[in-house]
């Protein structure tokens, strides 16, 4: 935890290690291929957000910080806030490459760092905050930086069996054991799957006029099928979950998979419809 202040705490060492390690590595690694996949959720997040030029944001789980510095070219001031190292390497590297100095990128664990109370207009975050160990203590922790009346908008994934990506994960799990994707998940990119989930979770924080609406995207997954496959057996969670799992079992299983992308090929790229929730939210600030 090299060159974080001693108060920079972090809580979620799980995380921590995940996105200093090998998933954070890919992800930092592979910065274009995540975008391909997440940049459809931009445009519907930021107009949910009505940026302002004056505003302060504060990006959430901003990664190689594509949303923040997106944000930057309207608002005033841009933070990403991310437990990765090596994607935050990505994130001020780019900002620099796009010449954008009112950007500044922090390392900390958002759940518990202290952020300057009501120093922030709007806090975003694009698949960043469903990793939080204690959700509602996070919340509370991001809506004291908002000042009152300060705005929340983020986007998280809704169930994965809502996905075309569930068709490919039914193909792979012909033939290795894949997690039980109907299971309820605390932590992890489907802990908002259920939209009651954010309403519940940010009125325990102390959000309030809760927005939860659905978003539908195209997600480009790799020029071919073979592509797509390719980058879907280089995941971290897919690693984690055929760690196990005889090669020549997970080598039919990346075969099944290319198959099951072949479906939503097209001349353009290997398409898939993903399934967000857009949700929304205002911090009231102290009374
Ligand atoms: C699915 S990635 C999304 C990255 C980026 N927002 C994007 O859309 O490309 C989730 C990100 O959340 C970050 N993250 C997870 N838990 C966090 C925490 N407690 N505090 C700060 N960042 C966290 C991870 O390090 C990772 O970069």
């Amino acid at each position: 935890m090299g060159g974080m202040a001693d108060d920079n705490r972090i809580v979620n060492t799980h995380q921590f290690e995940a996105w200093n390690g090998y998933e954070g590595r890919h992800w930092a690694e592979h910065q274009a291929r995540y975008d391909a996949l997440n940049d459809p959720a931009n445009a519907p997040l930021l107009a949910a957000a009505a940026l302002r030029d004056t505003d302060s944001v504060l990006d959430i789980g901003c990664g190689n910080g594509r949303l923040t510095r997106l944000a930057a070219r309207t608002a005033a001031r841009a933070v990403g806030v991310d437990l990765s190292a090596p994607m935050l390497e990505r994130a001020r590297e780019s900002a620099a490459g796009e010449h954008l100095t009112h950007v500044t990128h922090l390392q900390a664990d958002a759940q518990v760092h202290p952020f300057a109370p009501g120093s922030f207009d709007v806090a975003l975050s694009r698949f960043g905050v469903m990793f939080f160990a204690d959700p509602v203590a996070a919340f509370a922790n991001i809506g004291r930086a908002l000042r009152p009346e300060g705005r929340l908008a983020f986007v998280c994934p809704q169930p994965v069996t809502a996905m075309d990506q569930s068709a490919v994960f039914a193909a792979v799990a012909g033939h290795v054991t894949l997690p039980d994707f109907d299971e309820r998940q605390e932590t992890g990119p489907a802990a908002f799957a259920d939209p009651a989930r954010p309403g519940e979770v940010l009125s325990g924080a102390g959000f309030d006029t809760i927005t939860v609406d659905p978003l539908e995207v195209v997600q480009e997954w790799g020029t071919d099928p073979a592509d797509a496959a390719g980058f879907l057996f280089g995941w971290g969670p897919m690693r984690h979950w055929l760690r196990e799992a005889a090669p020549e079992s997970v080598a039919r299983a990346h075969r099944a998979a290319t198959d099951a992308f072949g479906a939503y090929a097209t001349p353009e790229g290997v398409h898939l419809t993903a399934r967000y929730w857009l949700v929304t939210a205002t911090w009231p600030g102290t009374p």
